[in-house]
């Protein structure tokens, strides 16, 4: 990475001159000139000893007045903010007194005070608040907020406990200090869907989703899962809330999928609305899951906020390791852990092993809204998993109740975080803290050795170079190990080995030659190389007692089968198909298992594998040949899926919970194999009965991939035309489906629809995001998928740099393919980066990109 001279530094950090002791804010809402006033009391902060200017920030404010202790002062802002210099400033308190002009409705980068669709919303993180206002935006400035709207609209909402309200006016006050990241207004033509609920305590909370008119029947199942998200709190954390009203809003057009604003989270629509006619399974699940991160942030964000930007993973990875915990305990944890494992190969691997690889705990950014990734989130979390494993679950807990008892009410660091452990559980975490400062993905080669008398597995981990650090210590690795006999009995249970240096060995006495189950339940987050026969993966799939090894031996039969298909053509063998075909219908299993067992590997998946082991990867061979396996599979389970999806049929009305939501995924699965060899006739049955979603989806995908499904696209559109959030699954569908050669012409296509609106993030996602998802399709030995996606990236980023900026990640894995390739992903990072006017967010991706 070419460090620009704009770069922020982690080992710059100094408190704030000031103490914020109170804001005041009054809003005068009007959709191209909207009047802030604000009134800062502000003091000297003897973290800062000495005199020194007062330096507040501030973006695209017209400067309407300023005061200082009431008297008017003349002082020009410049294009980042406003200084008062010292020389004018009391030496105690005193107050700063602002009015600025805004233009919600101009705002286009969908940060700040904008609107959407007649709404005014706000995205204050990272630093959204200095478009608002002038002011320290950062989140170690702390204030309590009083808060007052005015405007012609029925509900005005900001965080907090409401004070008061009128026509036209409303007033809220918002007793926990906070960061200005976590400000929030909200004001509207909205409509509630309420529920009262009951802290332990005996707190009397008043919980709202306000949507538009018209959505108030698709909030049901995102108000249930607030309700349990806030019980389990209580109940295995022992975290309540604490205002007396808690508010959700749906915005649709939003950067990201949800923000946890005090009192007043604000929700991407799509992660809000949900019936069992417009939304699948997974929307579900993920609705579910979203709503319990932004409320469990109450605690870690809020409550515990960040010291600055830096320390990002302090609350991200944890509450993304608590929103994971609270799904397994909904559904099933090993369905879940497999689901996350996925995840984070497909998109933290891939992150981790190419330009855009940084540590959990980055110490340099340009722009901190690049740093929201699969990293600082999903391998935060998969630290914190670790550090649980090591201290054991009660270490884990007393370490918790002492975080929220030191550190209530501050900005912590990372460094805070580790002393909490260390001090409720006496271990030394120095080595540890490498899993934060160091990026990369560990690899761990295994070998292993039994002399009649003993078992020895050895361990070698080797840390990778990643841009910016050639060179890494050993880290703490823990390795969950089972071993099992020939019979497949277990002979020695779940065990947490500690690999803690370059090469290890551990030694276990044994009679028999065991089979071993190495890093059970994805115990760290590394990449395991190990020589495996696949009649001992096969072994695993029938024994293994822990679920996430079961399904990752099947995996990785598929895996290796792939492999040998696409460098030397190899047939899919009896050995795999045997094996998944007794998983499949092995009525002892979780149907939601026997799906996953069944699902094959991702493209972009297969491109990384080959890539490690040295092989350049080839898109079409790898779609062609991934088609092939399907074929074979479906070849194989033939006569019994008709079977399989008459048995899974539901009888009763629709139910998301996961027992029922993981016997449409089998059945659905089943239904796609089946789609590759009757010609379409059960999935065009299948769409025609459909009387839900998941199911609807499900039998579109079937046919879109076999090559069919063009009616059933007209009749879905025609059906859907007026819901956004389902025409964003039909405009995607068919572009991720797409045959490779067809892809860009289908999206060229789709983005002369009349309802291509790019300007909305969700659509823009649908459409261009899905493009680069079609792995053969995107990376089209023409060019023509690179060129698109760019000129796309480059019109967007005008408008709204984060979202332009988070899309063109799509670019980061150039290194793994041929020539050709790399020299046209190249060509289009130049073109790219020569672009005048290119956002600082696009610009700082594309230069990690370019090296
Ligand atoms: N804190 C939010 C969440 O994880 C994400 C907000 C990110 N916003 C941004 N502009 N980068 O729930
Ligand atoms: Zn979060």
């Amino acid at each position: 990475m070419t460090v620009s001279p704009r770069a922020i530094h982690l080992s710059d950090y100094l408190p704030y001159t000031h103490l914020v002791e109170e804001v005041a804010l009054v809003f005068r809402l009007a959709p191209k000139a909207t009047r802030v006033a604000a009134t800062l009391r502000l003091a000297p902060n003897p973290a800062r000893p000495g005199r020194h200017d007062l330096r507040l920030d501030g973006e695209n404010l017209r400067l309407l007045s300023l005061r200082l202790n009431g008297a008017a002062l003349e002082c020009a802002p410049d294009d980042t903010g406003l200084t008062i210099p010292a020389a004018h400033l009391p030496d105690g308190p005193f107050t700063v007194e602002t009015e600025v002009e805004i233009d919600p409705e101009g705002n286009t980068a969908l940060e700040g005070l904008y609107m959407s669709r007649g709404m005014y919303c706000t995205q204050c993180e990272a630093e959204g608040f200095r478009k608002i206002t002038f002011y320290p935006d950062r989140p170690d400035v702390m204030a309590p907020f009083r808060v007052r709207v005015e405007g012609d609209l029925p509900v005005l909402l900001s965080n907090g406990n409401p004070t008061g309200q009128g026509t036209g006016w409303a007033e809220w006050v918002d007793p926990w200090p906070k960061p200005a990241y976590l400000f929030a207004l909200v004001a509207g033509d909205l409509v509630a869907h309420s529920a009262p609920f009951r802290t332990a305590s005996g707190r009397e909370v008043a919980l709202n989703i306000w949507v538009r008119k018209g959505d108030e029947d698709r909030c049901a199942y995102a108000m249930d899962s607030l309700i349990r998200s806030m019980r389990w709190d209580e109940e295995v954390y022992g975290r309540e809330y604490d205002l007396d009203v808690f508010n959700i809003v749906a915005v649709d057009d939003f950067n990201m999928g949800a923000m946890e604003n005090k009192g007043l989270n604000i929700f991407n629509s799509k992660f809000v609305l949900a019936s069992p006619e417009t939304a699948t399974d997974d929307d579900f699940a993920r609705i579910e899951a979203i709503i319990a991160h932004e409320y469990f942030h109450n605690w870690t964000g809020n409550r515990i906020t960040c010291r600055d930007w830096f320390q990002l993973c302090l609350k991200e990875g944890l509450t993304v390791f608590r929103d994971q915990q609270f799904s397994g305990d909904m559904r099933s944890h090993a369905v879940k852990r497999i689901e996350d494992v996925l995840l984070l190969r497909a998109r933290q691997f891939r992150e981790d092993g190419g330009p855009l690889a940084h540590p959990v705990r980055p110490d340099s950014y340009v722009e901190i809204n690049n740093f929201y990734t699969a990293t600082i989130y999903e391998k935060g979390a998969e630290v914190i998993g670790m550090l649980k494993r090591l201290v054991g679950d009660e270490g884990y807990a007393k370490a918790l109740d002492l975080y929220f008892t030191r550190h209530d009410g501050q900005a912590a660091t990372i460094e805070d975080w580790l002393t909490v452990f260390q001090d409720a559980t006496g271990r030394d975490l120095t080595q540890f803290k490498r899993w934060y400062t160091e990026a990369g993905t560990p690899r761990v080669k295994v070998w292993e050795e039994w002399d009649g008398a003993t078992y020895t597995l050895t361990f070698e981990q080797e840390n990778p170079p990643t841009p910016g650090q050639p060179e890494k210590g050993a880290k703490v690795i823990p390795i969950a190990l089972g071993l099992l006999n020939p019979n497949g009995d277990e002979v020695l249970p779940t065990t947490v080995l500690e690999l803690t240096e370059g090469r290890q060995s551990f030694r276990f006495p044994a009679a028999t030659r065991p089979v071993p189950s190495i890093l059970r339940g994805f115990s760290a987050p590394v990449v395991l190389e190990r020589e495996v026969s696949p009649e001992e993966r096969a072994f695993l799939l029938a024994h293994d007692t822990d679920p996430f090894n079961k399904w990752e031996a099947g995996r990785a039969l598929a895996k290796d089968l792939l492999a040998r298909m696409v460098t030397d053509g190899a047939a899919p063998g009896p050995d795999w198909l045997d094996a998944i075909a007794r998983v499949t219908f092995d009525e002892t299993l979780d149907p939601a298992f026997r799906a996953l067992a069944l699902r094959l590997p991702g493209e972009d998946d297969m491109a990384a594998t080959l890539h490690a082991g040295g092989v350049t990867p080839d898109p079409a061979r790898i779609w062609t040949e991934r088609r092939r396996m399907a074929e074979a599979l479906a070849k194989r389970l033939g006569p019994q899926l008709p079977g399989l999806i008459e048995a899974l049929a539901e009888p009763g009305p629709f139910t998301p919970d996961a027992r029922a939501a993981g016997r449409r995924s089998l059945r659905i699965a089943a239904l796609n194999l089946l789609t590759r060899i009757d010609g379409g006739r059960a999935a065009q049955a299948a769409y025609r009965a459909a009387n839900n979603m998941t199911e609807e989806v499900g039998a579109l995908v079937a046919l879109l991939e076999a090559g069919a499904g063009q009616e059933e696209l007209v009749a879905f559109e025609a059906r859907w035309a007026k819901d956004r959030n389902v025409m964003d699954k039909w405009f995607a569908l068919q572009i991720a489906l797409a045959h490779p050669d067809r892809a860009v012409g289908v999206t060229e296509a789709l983005t002369r629809h009349p309802d291509f609106d790019w300007k909305n993030p969700n659509r823009f996602r649908s459409v261009i995001g899905a493009l680069s998802g079609n792995h053969a399709g995107f990376h089209h030995a023409s060019g023509a998928g690179y060129r698109l996606v760019a000129d796309w990236l480059l019109k967007l980023d005008p408008l709204n740099p984060q979202t332009a900026a988070r899309m063109s990640t799509a670019f980061d894995t150039w290194p793994r393919y041929d020539a050709d390739r790399q020299g046209m992903v190249q060509a289009e990072l130049a073109r790219m980066a020569a672009t005048p006017g290119l956002s600082r967010d696009l610009g700082e991706m594309v230069g990690r990109m370019r090296g």
